[in-house]
C-alpha cells in the first residue's frame, strides 16, 4: 500500500513508519491520521512483524495539529466529530509495541502522539513542547495528563501555560525520553532496540507492555495482582518454557509466539 502521508516500510520483523509532509514539519492532519490508522493496523495484522517503528524527519517528528485545518473550526465542528478523539489515538490501540524516534520539533500534537508510543527515544536535537497556549488553545489529545505523569507537575505545568520547550537533554533528566542519541544513529538505535523487541516472544512482550501500562490506570496493589496474574499466564506459553530451557543449556532461546 502507498500513502499520501506516511513511508511505510519493513526491516526484518520491525515496521517502520515515517510521518511525511516535509512541507509543514509533518503537521498532523485528519488525512495523514488516516494514513498512520491503515498502517498501525496492517502490522498489528502482520505475523511477521515483532515491533513498531514512529518515526518523523530530522527536522521534525511533529510540529502538532495541523493549524491550517483547525482555524476555521468552530466550537460545533469540534465538539460534534469529537475532534482528536477519532484516529488521533489509535496508536493507544496497537498491541505490538510501538516506539517513536523523535528527532527536531515533537510540539503540540506531536508531542501528545509520541506520548502515546511505548516508549521516546531521542535524537540530541529533539524538541518537546506543548506550545498551544500560544495559539489561544490547550492540549486536546492527552497532553496535558500524559506530560504529567512523565514529569510530574512542576515541568507540565510551565510548559502548559508558558508553552517553553524542552531540549533532548531535560527531557532525558525529567524521564520524558528513555535515552538520546546523536541525530545520525536514531533511525539505527530505534531499529536496533526494535529488532531485540522482536526477537522475544510477540505474546510475552504484549502482556509486559499491557502490565506497564496497568501502572497507569490501576491502584499499585491491583497493578501487581495483575501483573502477577499475566506473569502466571506466561507459563501457559511454550516461549515460557523454550527461553528457561535455553538458559539451562547455554544456548540462544528460539521463540515461536506460541
Ligand atoms: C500547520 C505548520 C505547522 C502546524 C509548521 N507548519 N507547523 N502548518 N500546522 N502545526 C508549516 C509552516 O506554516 C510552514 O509552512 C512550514 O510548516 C515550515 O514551518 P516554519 O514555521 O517556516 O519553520 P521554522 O521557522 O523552522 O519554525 C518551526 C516551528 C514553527 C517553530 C516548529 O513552524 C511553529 O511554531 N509551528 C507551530 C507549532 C505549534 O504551535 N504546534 C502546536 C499546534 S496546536 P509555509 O507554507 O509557511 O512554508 C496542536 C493542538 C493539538 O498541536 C491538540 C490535539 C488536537
Amino acid at each position: 500500500t502507498t500513502y499520501e502521508n506516511i513511508l511505510v516500510e519493513t526491516q526484518g520483523k520491525v515496521g517502520l513508519i515515517r510521518l511525511n509532509r516535509p512541507q509543514a514539519l509533518n503537521a498532523l492532519s485528519t488525512p495523514l491520521f488516516e494514513d498512520l490508522a491503515l498502517a498501525l493496523d496492517a502490522f498489528q495484522a502482520d505475523d511477521g512483524i515483532g515491533c513498531i517503528v514512529l518515526t518523523g524527519s530530522p527536522k521534525a517528528f511533529a510540529a502538532g495539529a495541523d493549524i491550517k485545518e483547525m482555524k476555521d473550526l468552530s466550537f460545533m465542528d469540534v465538539y460534534f466529530r469529537d475532534f482528536c478523539n477519532t484516529g488521533w489515538t489509535h496508536v493507544t490501540t496497537i498491541r505490538k509495541p510501538v516506539i517513536a524516534a523523535v528527532a527536531g520539533y515533537a510540539l503540540g500534537g506531536g508531542c501528545e502522539l509520541a506520548m502515546m508510543c511505548d516508549f521516546i527515544i531521542a535524537a540530541d536535537n529533539a524538541k518537546f513542547g506543548q506550545p498551544e497556549i500560544n495559539l489561544g488553545t490547550m492540549p486536546g489529545a492527552g497532553g496535558s495528563q500524559r506530560l504529567t505523569r512523565a514529569v510530574g507537575k512542576a515541568k507540565a505545568m510551565e510548559m502548559c501555560l508558558t508553552g517553553r520547550q524542552m531540549d533532548a537533554a531535560e527531557a532525558e533528566r525529567a524521564g520524558l525520553v528513555s535515552r538520546v542519541v546523536p541525530l545520525a544513529e536514531l533511525e539505527a538505535e530505534a531499529l536496533k532496540a526494535a529488532e531485540k523487541i522482536a526477537s522475544m516472544s510477540l505474546p510475552v512482550v504484549m502482556m509486559a507492555k499491557e502490565s506497564v501500562n496497568a501502572a497507569f490506570e490501576t491502584t499499585l496493589a491491583e497493578g501487581i495482582r495483575f501483573e502477577r496474574r499475566l506473569f502466571h499466564s506466561t507459563f501457559a506459553t511454550e516461549d515460557r518454557r523454550e527461553g528457561m530451557a535455553a538458559f539451562a543449556d547455554k544456548r540462544p532461546a528460539m521463540f515461536i509466539n506460541r
